[in-house]
């Protein structure tokens, strides 16, 4: 585990999904879908926290709740999801802990990808 905070967890989640939502491919999806943003950006805390500090502050399905956007998702909107979140990260984290939560990102991006049929046959 890096020395990560729950504050930082939080900024980084603002910031990235600040960006998210103004970029061309993924904005319109996130912002067709998600309807209450505060509770989103709760959620999302919650989550980094349960992976990156171990907090078990997160319950829930990510893995279902990408399985019914599967057809509005693609290998190229993950490279471009992870692109995003390791800019927010090396903005606004230390060197070690922004490596962390971006190879963290990219385990878990694969394994949704696999769960939506995007990637079989690697
Ligand atoms: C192309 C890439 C992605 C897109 C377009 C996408 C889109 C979305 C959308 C629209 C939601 C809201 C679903 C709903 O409320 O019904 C969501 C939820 C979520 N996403 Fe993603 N996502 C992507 C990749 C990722 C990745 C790589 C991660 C983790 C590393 C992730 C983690 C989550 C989590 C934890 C939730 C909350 C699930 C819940 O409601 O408990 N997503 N995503």
């Amino acid at each position: 585990m890096s020395d990560l905070t729950e504050p930082q967890l939080r900024a980084l989640v603002e910031n990235f999904y600040a960006t998210i939502r103004q970029d061309d491919a993924l904005g319109p999806i996130f912002n067709d879908i998600v309807q209450d943003w505060p509770e989103h950006l709760d959620k999302l805390t919650a989550f980094w926290s349960g992976v990156m500090l171990g907090s078990g502050r997160y319950s829930g399905n990510p893995m279902a709740k990408h399985v019914a956007i599967r057809s509005r998702l693609s290998p190229a909107l993950f490279s471009r999801w992870l692109s995003i979140w390791g800019h927010s990260a090396r903005a606004l984290l230390p060197p070690d802990a922004a490596a962390a939560i971006e190879a963290t990102a990219a385990r878990i991006a694969k394994n949704l990808q696999r769960g939506c049929g995007l990637l079989e046959n690697i």
